[in-house]
C-alpha cells in the first residue's frame, strides 16, 4: 500500500527515517512529505534515498503542480501518517488551515490519518493543544501515544515522539487486511428509544448513539455490510452503513427481528427502554390537582429474545450486548450474559462522568464465556475496535460451525 509520511519540524524528525524503513519492511511504499521546518532537522536526501521517490518539500516546487499533486496524491494514498506531528500542524489540521503541501493533502484526502505527536510536555497539556487533539480524534484521526522521559528541551515529561516500532505497529493495524468481518453482515443498534406518553411527552434516556455508531463505523471499515438501527439522536450516523430509524422499543424489536436471521453478528448497543406507558394518550395530558400515576408495560427484550431463539435453534448470529451498571459491574454483566444467552457483554460503569452516556469516551469491561477484559478510558472508536477484535474470533468459529452444518445437511 502507498503511505504518505508527513514529517514536520520536531527533534524527533530523524526517527521518521526508521518509521519509513519499518513500514517498507511490511511491504508498504512510502512517499515522504517534509514541511519547511522539518528540512531544518533532517535532509530531504535521506528520505529520498530510503523511499526511492522524490521527496515533496513544498507546495509550489516545479514538477509538483503538473497534475495538481496534492489532489492526485490525496486519492492514491492508502494512509496519511505524520511523524513527528508538531503542535503547529495539529492546530492547523484541527482548524482546516491548508497553507502548505502537507496540510493541503490532509484536507484533500479521505484515507485514515495517523498522527504521532511530539512536543514539550507543557505544550502537550495546554488546553488549546489538548482540545485540538480531541477535535481531531473525534473526527477519526488516530494518535500514537507520545513517550515520557527526557525531552530535547531539557524537560522531563510526556511529549517525546513514540518509538518507531509503536508508530509502525499502529499504521499496520489501521491498514489491517481482510478480517473475519470482511463480507459479513453485521446488525448494530444504537441510541435511545422514546416511549410516548402523549403527543408531546415521552420517556427517554441519555444515550447519544455514539457507541453504537462507532461499532458500526469500525465494522464497515473492516469490510462488513452494516445495517444500523438507530433510535432518535442528533449525532450523525456513519457513512457506509444502511441506516434504519426507529423511535420506540417495539419498533426497534420489529426491525431487529426482521433482519437478525440474515445477520452474522448482532451488536445491541442501543439503550432500549424496558417499559413503555401502558396507554399513549391521543391528546396532550392536562395537569390536574392530584398526583399523576403512569402505568408502564414491559417492552420486549430484543437481545434476550435473540439469545433464546439461537439457543432453541442451535444456530444463529454472534450476539453482543451492552450492560449499563452503577455497581458490581462485572458480576452483573456476567449474570446478564448468561441470562440473555449471548456471547459477549460490554459492561459500562455509568456512574463515572467520563464514560458511558452522552460523552465521547468510554471505559468498559468485556465479559465473555472465558473472558474478563477491563479496557482503559478511551475514545469510543477505540472501544469499538476492541469489541470487534473480540467479535472476530467468534465469527471465525461460527463460520466453521456453519460449514460443518452445511456438510452434514448435504449428506
Ligand atoms: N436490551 C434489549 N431490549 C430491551 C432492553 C435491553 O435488547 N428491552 C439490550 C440492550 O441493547 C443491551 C442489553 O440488552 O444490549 C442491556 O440489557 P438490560 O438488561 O436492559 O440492561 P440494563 O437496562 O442495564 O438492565 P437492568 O435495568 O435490568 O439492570
Amino acid at each position: 500500500m502507498l503511505i504518505a509520511l508527513g514529517v514536520t519540524g520536531g527533534v524527533g524528525a530523524y526517527k521518521a527515517v526508521e518509521v519509513a524503513r519499518g513500514l517498507q519492511k511490511h511491504g508498504h511504499d512510502i512517499v515522504a512529505i517534509m514541511t519547511a521546518s522539518a528540512t531544518q532537522f533532517v535532509g530531504p536526501l535521506t528520505f529520498e534515498a530510503i523511499t526511492r521517490r522524490r521527496v515533496i518539500t513544498g507546495q509550489f516546487e516545479t514538477g509538483a503542480n503538473a497534475d495538481i499533486e496534492h489532489i492526485a496524491l490525496a486519492s492514491s494514498i492508502d494512509l496519511l501518517l505524520i511523524a513527528p506531528a508538531t503542535a503547529n500542524v495539529i492546530g492547523k489540521m484541527a482548524h482546516g488551515i491548508a497553507d502548505d503541501f502537507l496540510t493541503t493533502l490532509y484536507t484533500a484526502t479521505r484515507t485514515p490519518v495517523v498522527l504521532a505527536p511530539a512536543m514539550n510536555s507543557q505544550m502537550f497539556s495546554h488546553p488549546a493543544i489538548a482540545e485540538n487533539m480531541r477535535t481531531l480524534e473525534r473526527r477519526g484521526v488516530r494518535f500514537v501515544e507520545s513517550g515520557e522521559g527526557y525531552l530535547a528541551c531539557g524537560w522531563i515529561g510526556k511529549g517525546r515522539l513514540a518509538e518507531p516500532e509503536a508508530i509502525v505497529a499502529t499504521v499496520v493495524a489501521v491498514l489491517r487486511p481482510a478480517t473475519a468481518l470482511t463480507g459479513r453482515r453485521v446488525l448494530v443498534t444504537a441510541g435511545p428509544t422514546y416511549e410516548d406518553l402523549d403527543p408531546v411527552r415521552y420517556l427517554g434516556n441519555r444515550s447519544s448513539g455514539r457507541m453504537g455508531f462507532a461499532v458500526a463505523e469500525e465494522a464497515a471499515r473492516r469490510g462488513a455490510a452494516v445495517t444500523l438501527i438507530s433510535g432518535p439522536t442528533s449525532v450523525t450516523p456513519p457513512a457506509r452503513c444502511e441506516v434504519v430509524r426507529v423511535r420506540t422499543a417495539v419498533e426497534m424489536h420489529a426491525e431487529v427481528m426482521a433482519r437478525a436471521d440474515a445477520a452474522d453478528a448482532v451488536v445491541m448497543a442501543a439503550a432500549v427502554a424496558d417499559y413503555r406507558p401502558s396507554v399513549r394518550a391521543d391528546q396532550k395530558i392536562s395537569k390536574g390537582s392530584e398526583d399523576l400515576t403512569i402505568q408502564l408495560t414491559r417492552n420486549p427484550d430484543v437481545l434476550a429474545e435473540l439469545g433464546a431463539r439461537r439457543a432453541t435453534r442451535g444456530h444463529g448470529p454472534v450476539l453482543v450486548g451492552f450492560a449499563a451498571e452503577t455497581e458490581q459491574v462485572v458480576a452483573r454483566a456476567r449474570a446478564k450474559r448468561e441470562h440473555k444467552q449471548v456471547d459477549l457483554i460490554v459492561a459500562n460503569d455509568v456512574s463515572r462522568g467520563d464514560a458511558g452516556f452522552d460523552v465521547e469516551t468510554n471505559a468498559v469491561t468485556l465479559v465473555g464465556a472465558t473472558l474478563t477484559e477491563e479496557l482503559p478510558l478511551q475514545s469510543k472508536s477505540r472501544v469499538a475496535e476492541a469489541i470487534l477484535d473480540r467479535v472476530e474470533p467468534l465469527l471465525a468459529a461460527r463460520a466453521v460451525r456453519v460449514q460443518a452444518r452445511r456438510r452434514t445437511s448435504r449428506r
